[in-house]
């Protein structure tokens, strides 16, 4: 994705024809909420993908019109459609990456975790489902708020006998992507060369972006940092009021969980060099949970980035110890859910 999206016209024809080119070893990947306002440009985005063979497309509704009118894209994959509980085993049998983007969206006003009730039993009838049927497979959790409904889905899949801890992801791309996209306009740097890792969470001051470890090297000052973390950390509230009460970000956020796929299938087609941020079970802090810099290998995470909150200024030292309070209580709250249920 990040090589079709590079600047110069010609390039990107060139890469574009590249991508549709069909490879040696190809993957079977889900899409959960497949209709959804992130579900079909995700869904298109991971049908350009030479790496996949098999695109099912599971909701509880509309979900047929979207597979058929994808299935006429002349690219490799084979796209088939599941409608209802009654064809989600059939939808999870043999595949090898899982996306879930089901669930509601904020509205103006509305928290991440104001939606927690309603996509907690979401998330956990659909992890059961993946438990029973790929227990094997990668796992990617775009669902709000993510704090928790990734350790409900931690819970799950121990109650199922089935938790790997490496293959289970909180889809956090879209902090990085944006972090990236505000980063290289603020400095006037080429987008495709700057890469910014961001670590913590994923709802309002749990994200926090190392500007410090911004790649190339930047400068910041002390108001620039400011605003830009801001900016970050409220970037999602900035496309749900951009949006009045229409849902939030639906089409970046397609865009970066396609990224984190892809770098999922590279992974698994044994690229060694796939390194992407997300909100892991990790031992970097205290918290069970942390979104940091990773790298992805075959079997998952291959490991958490240390050097990542190693070194860090003042200003982030400061933001970190202030975000783990509520991310802590974000993942309390999730585990609490998961256990009230077993
Ligand atoms: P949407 O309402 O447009 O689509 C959600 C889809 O989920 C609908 O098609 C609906 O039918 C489906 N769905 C509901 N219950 C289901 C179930 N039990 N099984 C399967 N599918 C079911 O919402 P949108 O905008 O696509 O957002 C989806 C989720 O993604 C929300 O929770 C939102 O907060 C979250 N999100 C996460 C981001 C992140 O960075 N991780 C960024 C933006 C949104």
């Amino acid at each position: 994705l990040r090589a079709s999206f590079a600047p110069r016209a010609e390039k990107q024809a060139q890469n574009f024809e590249n991508r549709l080119q069909p490879r040696a070893s190809t993957f079977k990947v889900a899409v959960l909420g497949a209709a959804g306002g992130i579900g079909q440009p995700l869904a298109l985005l991971i049908k350009m993908s030479p790496l996949v063979s098999a695109l099912h497309l599971y909701d509880v509704a509309n979900v047929k019109g979207v597979a058929t009118d994808l299935s006429h894209c002349n690219t490799p994959s084979e796209v088939l459609e599941f409608t209802g509980p009654s064809e989600l085993s059939n939808c999870l049998k043999g595949v090898d990456v899982v996306v879930i983007p089901a669930g509601v969206p904020r509205k103006p006003g509305m928290t991440r975790d104001d939606l927690f009730n309603i996509n907690a039993n979401i998330v956990k009838t659909l992890v059961e489902a993946v438990a029973d049927n790929c227990p094997d497979a990668f796992i990617h959790i775009i669902s709000n708020p993510v704090n928790s409904t990734v350790p409900i889905a931690a819970e799950i899949l121990k109650q199922k006998g089935v938790y790997n801890p490496k293959k289970l992801f909180g889809v956090t791309t879209l902090d990085v992507v944006r972090a990236n996209t505000f980063v290289a306009q603020k400095k006037n740097l080429r987008l495709i060369d700057v890469d910014v890792p961001v670590v913590g969470g994923h709802a309002g001051i749990t994200i926090l972006p190392l500007l410090s470890k911004t790649r190339p090297a930047a400068n910041f000052t002390g108001q620039e940092i400011e605003e830009l973390t801001v900016r970050i950390q409220n970037a999602g509230t900035e496309v749900v009021e951009a949006k009045a009460g229409e849902g939030s970000a639906t089409l970046s956020m397609a865009y970066a969980a396609a990224r984190f796929v892809e770098s999922s299938l590279r992974a698994l087609d044994g690229d060694t060099d796939v390194y992407e941020c997300s909100f892991v079970q990790s031992e970097l802090t205290e918290l069970p949970f942390f979104a940091s810099r990773i790298k992805l290998g075959k079997n998952g995470v291959e490991a958490v980035i240390s050097s990542d909150v190693q070194g860090l200024t003042e200003y982030e030292a400061k933001a970190l110890e202030a975000l783990k309070p509520e991310l802590k209580s974000s993942i309390e709250k999730g585990v609490a859910f998961a256990q009230k249920q077993a």
